[in-house]
């Protein structure tokens, strides 16, 4: 029997309307567009209307994504969407969309895998579709990661933005996604964290304690080091080479730490797609945000080979090789 890969056949992406700059940022904290640019590669970040969720961005991004397949909403056997910000604790966001969409019956739930959330929600659809239990899937990955953000804290609030990116997977006798890796070490949960919830409790604080903590410096180098590993392991899961891969579309949380993975691949950057500057670190919306931008400015082509990689709070790291 011939192997049955999953091909990706379309992708969509949505951002919020308003986007900020660094300039706008320096009027509410003690930051400059210069130490942004220089530490992070940033220069914008579009950030959620009031009342705008993640459930929004994720219809968006799933309508555009089925609209350019020409795939109708109940065709779709599987939505999985990553995200840290689900928009309630439950039903999932998956639920919500599913919905919205139209998609009824098809099994749907969401992968907190923080910002690795979009490439861990890839990976599991991949294995539905090897399975033959799956023909077409949705994969999502959405955030509001500004929900989670003191804005007085210029550690984190310069970092992160808010959107959305999908894809829709189909079962074919043509590659395809080659490999898949997904990883994960708790003992770093310190690091990168919001340690409040529905059983440790809430607190008496600003938006009930919910905001992001993280030691930057510890968690670039860890990142680094974790990223530098996994491309090789996906390229020797691929059974490829470095020269093999026409496009790089790392997780956009800092344009230093993509560079060091390029570097790691022999990739001039002008084959790495980046998209941080505009987007800054959108989570489990960066990848797939990165990858639509991609496809429709015309740079990746069909019949091209793309490593797709992720590195987030839990430790979480995975990626993907495919031909697109
Ligand atoms: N504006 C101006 N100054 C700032 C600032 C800001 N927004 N944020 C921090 N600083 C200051 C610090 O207070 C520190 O001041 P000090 O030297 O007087 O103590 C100084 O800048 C340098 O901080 P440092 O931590 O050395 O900067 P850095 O070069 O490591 O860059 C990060 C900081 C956060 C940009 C960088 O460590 C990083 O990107 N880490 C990874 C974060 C990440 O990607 N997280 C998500 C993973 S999915």
């Amino acid at each position: 029997m011939a192997p049955i890969y999953s091909r990706i056949i379309a992708t969509g992406s949505a951002l919020p309307e308003r986007a900020v700059s660094n300039a706008d940022l320096e009027k509410i904290v003690d930051t400059s567009d210069e130490w942004i640019r220089s530490r992070t590669g940033i220069r914008q970040r579009h950030i959620a209307a009031d009342g705008e969720t993640t459930g929004d961005l994720a219809f968006l991004a799933a309508q555009r994504a089925l609209e350019t397949a020409g795939v109708k909403a109940a065709e779709i056997d599987l939505i999985v969407v990553g995200t840290t910000t689900p928009d309630i604790i439950f039903p999932s966001t998956a639920c919500l969309v599913q919905q919205r969409l139209g998609a009824n019956g098809c099994a749907a739930f969401d992968v907190n895998a923080a910002c690795s959330g979009f490439m861990y929600a890839l990976g599991i659809a991949d294995k539905f579709i090897k399975s033959g239990q799956t023909k077409k899937a949705l994969v999502i990955g959405a955030e509001t990661l500004t929900r989670m953000i003191d804005w007085n804290e210029r550690e984190t609030c310069v970092l992160f933005g808010d959107g959305a990116g999908a894809v829709v997977l189909e079962a074919s006798s043509e590659p395809g996604i080659y490999a898949t890796c997904m990883h994960a070490d708790g003992g770093y949960k310190e690091l990168l964290w919001n340690p409040v919830g529905v059983s440790v409790g809430f607190k008496d604080e600003p938006n009930h304690g919910v905001r992001i903590k993280m030691a930057g410096r510890e968690v670039f180098k860890v990142a680094v080091k974790t990223l530098d590993s996994l491309v090789g392991e996906t390229l020797e899961a691929a059974g490829m080479h470095e020269a093999d891969i026409d496009w790089l579309i790392p997780h956009q949380a800092n344009l230093r730490i993509i560079e060091a993975t390029a570097k790691r691949l022999e990739m001039p950057m002008d084959r790495v797609i980046v998209t941080v500057d505009q987007h800054a670190n959108t989570s489990s919306g960066s990848v797939p945000l990165a990858l639509d931008y991609a496809v429709r400015s015309g740079k990746v082509q069909r019949g091209q080979n793309l490593l797709l990689e992720a590195f987030g709070g839990g430790f979480t790291w995975a990626s993907a090789l495919l031909r697109y």
